[in-house]
């Protein structure tokens, strides 16, 4: 039997967490936010990081460049120790993860493709982003874009889905999503980096839904190259900064296409040709968004103090708690899951299918004060933020969804989908 609202409230009192909650901006406590893998809250000590960080503008004006300069590769150090599992100077912080992805996908196949080596590879299940770029990198360099379909897509790309692909010695590149966007099924890193090798190709990762929420051991996992977000689980703000990660060994090999000064050897000898700096620092273009660092550097900050194992195995209690309670109430209603199972193989949001998926998402906004959202073509989508998330956030979103839809509220919705879902 599910748990009572009690047995939660039990969970939030003995929650090594749970002081974490008050170190965020709760504007509505009678709001259930459970979209902090889309859009993470404020901390509340970015206010006055940011605060600071204008003073230095008002203060210091361009002089303050002698301290923001390294902020890219401070901010990225922090990520490296705190989130990824990677060594100092591996990360660096800037652009979008759109952006870097191209940049390391073009760098990669500069450096590395041989003459047969003329495929690009992702999952037709990667996001969105992920396969425009590599559909756009095929167009540009007339290079042949191979779309897979994992066996199971419950549990995402596996060693047995991507092989085949590979026996042919033509593939240069893959990139594949570290936890699935929508179904939320982790990849397992280090099989499918070994595979790659094993076939001379070379993987980029994309870890925006997995930093911060799951372990990721770059370093261990032997991978060379990553690219993320900090908006979600690292809560740096809308539009903040993305990061991507060069293994060390790989970085004096590897170019940005985008030659610009920032990533110059010496950035204020003007004259002088390009030439990319040492270290991770030759794949910045132009001028970096400082306050946009500070936020990243705050976020990354509260992320690195609770810690990323205890963050996990309170992740992994409170997606189970939901799949116990879908099971109970929600499959009744229609409902099936559209994560894995085992707790595993699953990241920090639960998807739940529903042929009214999109009404459903409008009534739970709408009238139910739970925001959740909604994935095609029918997922509800509910993240779990273990930094501000409590039990009973989850139990209470789970009986108001329970509630709406035996009442039939969604019913009384426009199907018509807005523009932003
Ligand atoms: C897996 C994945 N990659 C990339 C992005 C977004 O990339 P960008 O920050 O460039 O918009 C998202 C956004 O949700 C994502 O889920």
């Amino acid at each position: 039997m599910a748990l009572t609202r009690d047995d939660a409230l039990a969970l939030d009192a003995r929650d090594p967490l749970a002081s974490f909650r008050e170190r965020f901006v709760i504007a509505d406590p009678e709001l259930l936010y459970l979209d902090g893998n889309s859009l993470g809250r404020l901390p509340a000590g970015t206010r006055e990081r940011l605060n600071a960080a204008m003073d230095e503008w008002g203060s210091e004006l361009v002089t303050g460049w002698h301290d923001w300069i390294d902020l890219p590769t401070r901010v990225g150090d922090a990520l490296a120790a705190g989130v990824l599992g990677a060594r100092p100077g591996e990360v660096l912080v800037a652009d979008s993860t759109t952006v870097n992805l191209y940049k390391l996908a073009c760098a990669a196949l500069d450096a590395y493709s041989l003459s047969a080596q003329r495929a690009l590879v992702t999952d037709t299940d990667n996001f969105p982003t992920d396969r425009y770029v590599l559909e756009g990198i095929a167009q540009q360099r007339g290079l042949q874009l191979r779309l897979f379909d994992s066996a199971d897509p419950l549990l995402g790309p596996q060693v047995s889905d991507l092989e085949p692909l590979l026996q042919d010695g033509a593939v240069a590149l893959i990139v594949l999503s570290h936890v699935n966007y929508r179904s939320g099924a982790v990849a397992d890193m280090k099989a499918l980096t070994d595979l790659a090798r094993r076939y001379d190709a070379h993987i980029v990762w994309d870890l925006s839904h997995s930093a911060g929420a799951v372990p990721v051991r770059l370093r261990e996992c032997g991978v060379e190259l990553a690219v993320g977000c900090t908006y979600k689980y690292l809560n740096s703000g809308p539009g903040g900064t993305a990061y991507l990660y060069v293994a060390e060994e790989l970085q004096s090999g590897l170019r940005t296409p985008v030659w610009g000064w920032f990533g110059q050897a010496q950035q204020f000898e003007m004259e002088r040709p390009y030439e990319p700096m040492e270290g991770i620092g030759r794949f910045l273009a132009g001028t970096p968004p400082i306050l946009g660092l500070a936020a990243v550097e705050a976020g990354v900050a509260v992320t690195a103090e609770a810690g990323i194992d205890a963050i996990r195995e309170k992740s992994v209690a409170q997606t189970e708690l939901m799949i116990a309670l879908h099971d109970e109430w929600l499959a009744p209603l229609g409902f099936e899951l559209g994560s894995p199972r085992d707790a595993a193989r699953r990241g920090s949001h639960v998807a739940l299918r529903h042929e009214d998926a999109w009404r459903i998402c409008r009534a739970l906004i709408e009238r139910a004060k739970v925001v959740p959202d909604f994935r095609g073509p029918d997922s509800v989508r509910l993240g779990i933020a273990p930094l501000y998330t409590s039990f009973a956030d989850v139990w209470d979103a789970m009986d108001r969804l329970r509630g709406l839809v035996e009442r039939g509220e969604h019913r009384e919705l426009d199907a018509t989908r807005a523009r932003v879902t």
